[in-house]
């Protein structure tokens, strides 16, 4: 599938999002490294910091599913055009720091590795 391809399925993928005190509608589009594909919207809270990203939604569905490798995640965020925030690019660090992240910003694609969007990620060592 093409990347802007992922990109419209964020798009969709963000219709979803339950977002009524920020109005801010967020959509990933999570790809394995074997083609499998997660879709997330955030996920807003009365209590706010209770609030999820799409990002994260979309990555908690992918691993309780079994799913660990990831090669691309697109993400969507209305008028906003908004690359994952810090929380997301560790949370998605976890698991695949190679992966592409892609998003659009004043109209055009934007492709960045999350390694280029975090530098110096951390990491506990095995003993
Ligand atoms: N949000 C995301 O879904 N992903 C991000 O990377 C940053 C922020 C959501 C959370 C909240 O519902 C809204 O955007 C405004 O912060």
């Amino acid at each position: 599938m093409k990347d802007e391809e992922y990109i419209k399925m964020a798009k969709k993928a963000s219709e979803k999002a339950y977002a009524p005190y920020s109005g801010i509608k967020v959509g990933a589009v999570l790809v394995s490294e074997n083609g499998k594909i997660f879709e997330g919207c955030n996920i807003e809270n009365a209590s706010f910091g209770l609030t999820v990203c799409a990002e994260r939604v979309a990555l908690l569905k992918a691993v309780s599913e079994g799913t660990k490798n990831f090669s691309k995640i697109a993400i969507v965020s209305g008028k906003q055009d908004a690359a994952p925030c810090g929380a997301c690019r560790q949370t998605l660090a976890e698991f695949s720091p190679e992966m592409t992240v892609i998003w659009e910003k004043n109209g055009k694609v934007i492709f960045r590795t999350l390694r280029e969007l975090l530098p110096e990620i951390f990491k506990i060592k095995n003993s």
